[in-house]
């Protein structure tokens, strides 16, 4: 009889219905009577059911490994009182064909990344191409796309205009020491560290303004948190003031995890990589000059990264950002940086020169997720930044110009798409938060 042919997230297919479906053999299980098989095809599971006898008769047997992909046609059921399979029903398979079959090695690799185990051994991310197959894998890149739809519906809401700057350029954004620099044409180019700058410049015509891009950092640092490649949300605000930064970015986070946790497929995948899920409460807010203060004030006190209290003016290192975002347990806005630990577009506090109007969102297993700002808009002030930073002004005329045409009060913000998965997700590392994670010595696959 004809068979319909479905995806496997199709739960409307009537009992009794004769059906056709293309997977491949995410588990095995052969008994004398019969054997089992949960068909795997990107949308879903089901459990297959043949006969062992028939199947032993042929060569097929040798070939029915984990991974082996077949087309297989039969009969829809509801499973059996007491029994156990996914959406609670099975296939009685009549006929089927083996398209591609697979060496039975590879149990181990496709079934090893779960949340208990170390990430981060090489072997997995060589396999990473295999790794991707297993359930937890494709469960966070499911929920990426997720996010990342989320963040444009969001957007799409509060009418920003979503552009596509160049990852080609030959300005730095987040300083020197992390440009991934190559040959353009004969002249020296980067690879964008961040859309911010470009971001700047649309504003005027465009109003506010995001964009979802790559962007790339030579971290020489071997952190959980830390790519080379990776995706960036940005967002440029105009005629705002530092409060309007703070309280937009609170609410584009609440819209994305609202968004995630209507939708019932994000919802469940979420369920399934972190169980224990909850939006968060409103975020704290901590002045970095507190924040200075509430670290030497813990018992013990945690130290800055010489071994000694920290004093104003230095970097909150990733270790004591964890520390102080694991014992706060909320988002936190660590605002009010002094100028020195920041980027040199910043716009300083008008009350306290030493500090600039800048933000960063902690999140607790993971740290910063967000760092932002408003911009310095003074035309003679930003030439003086740039003296400062040690950079020409020369490639910068197209942004400088920002200031020479109608400047404005206006301010935006970075957020590392794998470091909110991670945070959401509650993965160990943004590497498993990425398809093919870029750090420093990985290039491959
Ligand atoms: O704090 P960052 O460096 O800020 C900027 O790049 C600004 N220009 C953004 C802006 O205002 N438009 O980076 C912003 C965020 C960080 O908070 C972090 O989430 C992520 O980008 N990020 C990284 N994620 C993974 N690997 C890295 N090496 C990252 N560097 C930054
Ligand atoms: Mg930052």
């Amino acid at each position: 009889p004809a068979a319909v042919r479905i995806k496997l997230n199709n739960k409307k297919v009537e009992f009794g219905t004769r059906v056709k479906v293309f997977g491949r053999i995410h588990r095995l299980r052969v008994q004398k009577q019969a054997t089992f098989i949960t068909l795997r095809d990107g949308y879903g599971f089901l459990q297959c059911i043949l006969p062992t006898g028939d199947l032993t008769k042929t060569y097929d047997a040798h070939v029915f490994a984990q991974e082996t992909s077949l087309v297989l046609y039969g009969e829809m059921k509801k499973v059996p009182e007491g029994a156990e399979a996914p959406d609670g029903r099975e296939l009685h398979v009549d006929y089927y064909k083996v398209l591609g079959a697979a060496p039975s090695d590879l149990e181990a690799v496709t079934n090893k990344v779960s949340r208990d185990q170390d990430p981060w051994e090489a072997s997995m991310l060589d396999s990473r191409h295999l790794v991707l197959r297993g359930e937890n894998a494709a469960a966070v890149m499911k929920l990426r796309q997720y996010v990342e739809l989320a963040f444009i519906d969001s957007y799409r809401e509060l009418d920003f205009t979503k552009v596509s700057p160049p990852a080609m350029v030959q300005t730095q954004v987040e300083g020197g020491s992390t440009l991934f620099k190559y040959d353009y044409y004969g002249e020296e180019a980067y690879l964008t560290q961040s859309s911010q700058l470009y971001l700047e410049t649309a504003i005027q015509s465009l109003g506010n303004v995001y964009c979802i891009e790559k962007s790339f950092r030579a971290e020489r640092s071997l952190t959980r948190r830390h790519l080379s490649e990776y995706t960036h949300v940005e967002a440029e605000l105009d005629f705002i003031e530092f409060e309007d930064l703070l309280q937009h970015i609170e609410d584009l986070i609440a819209r994305v995890v609202d968004k995630i946790l209507a939708n019932e497929t994000s919802a469940a995948l979420l369920k399934l990589l972190n169980p224990t899920f909850e939006k968060p409460g409103p975020f704290l807010r901590m002045k970095y000059s507190d924040a200075i203060d509430w670290l030497n004030k813990q018992e013990p006190p945690i130290l800055n990264e010489e071994g000694n209290p920290h004093v104003f003016g230095d970097d909150i290192a990733e270790a004591a950002e964890r520390r102080m975002t694991d014992i706060i347990n909320r988002p936190i806005f660590l605002y009010g940086f002094p100028a020195e630990l920041k980027a040199f577009y910043m716009q300083k506090d008008k009350e306290d020169r030493r500090i600039t109007e800048s933000v960063d969102v902690l999140m607790p297993g993971v740290g910063e997720i967000v760092g932002g700002s408003m911009r310095m808009d003074d035309h003679e002030e930003l030439l003086g930044a740039y003296k400062k930073e040690g950079i020409s002004a020369d490639p910068y005329y197209w942004y400088t110009d920002v200031r020479k045409y109608g400047s404005s009060p206006h301010g935006g913000y970075g957020l590392g798409l794998e470091r909110f998965l991670a945070w959401m997700a509650k993965q160990h590392t943004v590497r498993t938060a990425c398809l093919y994670p870029r750090f420093m010595g990985r290039c491959k696959p």
